[in-house]
């Protein structure tokens, strides 16, 4: 005998160089607890469609427990010949129970119980990452709602534009996680389908395995991975998302913004420069989303040119889930440390405004006057040039030289130098107004609790 699940029609021996290239189980061990999970509630089924005795059923549930409990104290003992988790724990099944195992996989493919088994194992691990993203954001709005009254430059382009709250810019990549967290239950959805009883073209009833629906056709529910593709995908947006705050942080935390400063914990030195002190945990978080792109592409063109049904190009998915997931949790979990240590230096952010940041609520001041936007616009931007030209900040232009460029210049124009009134005038819903970031803190907060 082969050893091998699929011995039968087979007379000569496998190149010892094609077993290793074939085999899985280096990486798809992972699966042990699923594959258990999966066969348990499969035999239960294979009993109540008469195909199993109570008595057998019964053997089977006991042998499978002891398999897992193998696996759990590490004392699971794997052979050469073990080419998956789906083989290996059979094999063992047999040797603790005897032939009965044999009757385990009665009207079951290994197609079938392998994406079975990849479902279970990822409805349990999107759900980790769910926690981990909402207490990643739950931190950035506990530092938003803590330091709302802190101002900085907010920039367009890279260049000084507006001034802001330091609370405005942690919620704008705050709510761009809630929709990576919107997208995670829709991914969670669909991967929440039972396709066991969908092997090789024989439909069987399924098992309960507490899934949300049943796969609806057999030869699509062997061979799609859209539920690996789009958990992919998924993890790509958000790692767009979370590099871009990265990559935020990176440059604020230079000296030359000096804004924030990471916290010993998440930064590390110089072998050479004893002064420096780098952000590596942020570089790595940015650097890791190039690696999750990359996963995402390769599977979609691993599935692209399929035939129908499954081939064994499918058992590239896995090594990409494993991958991903580990990452997934390592950035989340690094991201949440570095927010919540993160230290600020208010008076650097304050020192970074200027006045010059004030130019459209200069323009804003025309308007209210009655002159057309495109107008002030233009007559602020003459504002800024001629205090350029002087030499001098804009806000230092006398009355009567600003009245030179509009006669509707008044004495109260004064009122327009000053940061705190400037961020209060932006109180629509989405603005960096007091009330208005106290709103998106709201906001927030309530699809935290709908959790
Ligand atoms: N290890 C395989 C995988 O990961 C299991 C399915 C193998 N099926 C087969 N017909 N060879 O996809």
């Amino acid at each position: 005998e082969s050893g091998k699940l699929w011995g039968g029609r087979f007379v000569g021996a496998v190149d010892p160089i094609m077993e290793k290239f074939n085999a899985s189980i280096a990486y798809d061990r992972h699966l042990w607890e699923a594959d258990v999970q999966g066969s348990k509630a499969y035999s239960r089924g294979l009993e109540k469609a008469g195909l199993l005795t109570k008595a057998e059923m019964e053997q089977i549930l006991q042998g499978l427990d002891k398999v897992a409990e193998e696996w759990a104290q590490g004392t699971f003992k794997l052979n050469p010949s073990d080419e998956d988790i789906h083989t290996a724990n059979e094999r063992r099944l047999k040797e603790l129970i005897g032939e009965t195992a044999g009757k385990l996989h009665t009207g079951r493919s290994r197609n079938d119980q392998v994406v079975t088994d990849l479902r279970l194992w990822m409805r349990q691990t999107c759900s980790t990452l769910s926690t981990l993203l909402w207490e990643l954001i739950r931190t950035m709005v506990d530092r938003a709602e803590a330091e709302r009254d802190v101002l900085f430059p907010g920039y367009t382009h890279l260049q000084r534009a507006q001034p802001i709250r330091w609370s405005h810019w942690l919620l704008s990549h705050a709510v761009a996680l809630t929709r990576d967290s919107e997208r995670l239950l829709e991914v969670q959805k669909r991967v929440n389908v039972l396709p066991l009883g969908s092997p090789a073209l024989l439909p069987l009833p399924p098992p309960e395995l507490n899934f949300g629906a049943i796969t609806l056709n057999s030869m699509d529910a062997t061979s799609e991975r859209d539920f690996v593709a789009e958990f992919l995908f998924w993890a790509s947006l958000c790692m767009t998302h979370l590099s871009r705050m990265a990559e935020d942080l990176i440059l604020y935390g230079t000296k030359e913004f000096s804004f924030v400063q990471l916290s010993d914990a998440y930064s590390t030195g110089s072998s050479l420069m004893p002064q420096k002190k780098n952000p590596d945990s942020l570089e790595l978080i940015r650097s890791k989303a190039g690696r999750v792109f990359g996963r995402c592409a390769g599977l979609l063109m691993t599935l692209k040119g399929l035939p129908s049904t499954y081939n064994k190009d499918l058992q590239e998915d896995k090594e990409a889930v494993f991958e991903v997931s580990d990452t997934m949790s390592a950035v989340l979990q690094v991201a949440t440390g570095v927010i919540s240590t993160l230290q600020i230096h208010r008076e650097n952010m304050a020192q970074a405004l200027s006045p010059d940041m004030l130019a459209t609520d200069l323009a804003y001041y025309l308007v209210r006057k009655g002159m057309p936007f495109r107008q002030a616009h233009e007559a602020s931007g003459k504002a800024v040039f001629m205090a350029e030209t002087k030499g001098v900040a804009l806000n230092q232009l006398s009355l009567q030289e600003l009245q030179t460029i509009s006669p509707l210049f008044s004495g109260d124009v004064s009122r327009v130098w000053d940061y705190g009134h400037s961020v209060e005038q932006y109180g629509a819903l989405g603005g960096t107004a007091r009330s208005s970031v106290d709103w998106q803190i709201g906001q927030v907060r309530a699809l935290l609790r709908a959790q």
